[in-house]
């Protein structure tokens, strides 16, 4: 049976499109919905320009109210009626109630070789450790912030004269490798982790 992915973003969705192109020919997963919190989202144009359906939940109309926000979008996803939920990009912190309506079906990607790194300004704090590796990590949601059980991870060297933006600009390209075959072998029930890179 055809798994259908909902896809969470916030921003330019580069690793939303990649998700995207991935699922076609004998893929086990197809993309039917792209949601924004953002309306502004670069994402949401190119999520038409392939012709899957899109959404915003504008987190701004609901002030601080997180859980009106999170009900909001918790109906909007399940007009969509996804088996999975991917987040890509996606800037929003997701509390556990929201998290329990749908354990164990949201993946998120993380700019950094999980457990190291979790939160924001990664690539800054790699540096600043003077580490060798850097990478991405595809995980499960979990109710603990960038913490849930390792789906894949992609690998690369710092190089001499890395800045955070070129860090972030050398792994854009990994994580566009790493998410689609993650969400592959997911889709088909397969939880062992990929591992990619260096
Ligand atoms: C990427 O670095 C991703 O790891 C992080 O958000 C950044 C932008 O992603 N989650 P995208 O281009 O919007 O997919």
């Amino acid at each position: 049976m055809t798994k259908r992915v909902a896809i969470l973003i916030s921003g330019g969705g580069s690793n939303m499109e990649a998700l995207v192109r991935s699922m076609t020919g004998d893929h086990p997963a197809r993309p039917v919905l792209v949601l924004s919190n953002d309306p502004a989202a670069g994402g949401l144009a190119k999520a038409a320009g392939l012709g899957v359906p899109t959404a915003v939940v504008d987190h701004k109309a609901y002030s601080k109210d997180r859980a009106a926000f999170e009900a909001a979008l918790h109906a909007a996803l399940l007009d969509a009626q996804p088996d999975i939920i991917c987040l890509a990009g996606f800037m929003r912190i997701l509390g556990a109630e929201f998290i329990r309506q749908w354990d164990g079906r949201i993946l998120n990607i993380h700019p950094s070789l999980l457990p190291k790194y979790r939160g924001l300004h990664t690539h800054a704090r790699a540096l600043e450790a003077g580490d060798t590796y850097h990478g991405c990590t595809v995980h499960e949601v979990t109710a603990a912030l960038d913490d849930g059980p390792v789906l894949g991870q992609a690998r690369m060297r710092v190089l001499p004269g890395d800045t955070p933006d070129i860090l972030a600009a050398r792994l854009l390209p990994l994580e566009h490798a790493l998410y689609p075959a993650v969400l592959r072998r997911f889709a088909a029930g397969d939880r062992r982790p990929v591992m990619l890179g260096g």
